[in-house]
């Protein structure tokens, strides 16, 4: 088991094969189409082509794709940030301690970028996720709020 850079050759279908179920998970409401699917793979080869601005990382089980972790540098009105976009292990890589290990790579991209901060999005109810980033020293800076009507 090791965690490598993303090989755009090897990894680029693993990776969008992951896509739906991420987005499942983090958006009840989600609907997995071929639109979305086409999007994320235009960006995951966009991505693949600047590594300096994409930290892509693959958790390689003897050759099989079992989770990846993606760090997009970015700016904003508080200056530079690693984004970690995306956080994915396949089901059964789960609470084995690889999130962290994943998260670990993320941290050591965005040091590397020479950035200060990284920062992430998370439901609030994917508690394995919330965990994770907490045990990970993340702490909640804004809220998104929402009302049924
Ligand atoms: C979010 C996600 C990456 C977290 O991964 P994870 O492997 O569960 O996270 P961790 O590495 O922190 O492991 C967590 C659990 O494994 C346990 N663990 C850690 N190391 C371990 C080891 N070596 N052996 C056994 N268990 C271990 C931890 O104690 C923890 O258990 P607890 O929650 O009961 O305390 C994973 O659940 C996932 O891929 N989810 C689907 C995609 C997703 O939602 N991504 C986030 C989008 S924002």
């Amino acid at each position: 088991m090791e965690i490598r850079p993303y090989r755009q050759q090897q990894d680029f279908r693993a990776i969008l094969d992951a896509q739906c179920d991420l987005y499942q998970i983090n958006f009840p409401r989600f609907v997995c189409t071929p639109t979305f699917l086409a999007d994320q793979a235009q960006r995951l080869r966009v991505a693949g082509r600047r590594p300096l601005e994409n930290g892509i990382f693959v958790l390689d089980d003897n050759g099989v794709m079992a989770g990846f972790v993606w760090v997009a540098v970015r700016v904003d009105l508080q200056g530079s940030y690693g984004s970690v976009d995306q956080v994915y292990l396949k089901p059964t890589y789960r609470r084995r301690g690889y999130g962290a290990w994943l998260m670990e790579a993320a941290d050591a991209f965005v040091k590397k970028q020479g950035l200060k901060v990284a920062r992430l999005y998370v439901t609030r109810e994917n508690a394995d996720a919330v965990k994770l980033y907490q045990s990970r020293g993340y702490e909640v800076t804004r809220y998104e709020m929402e009302r049924r009507l």
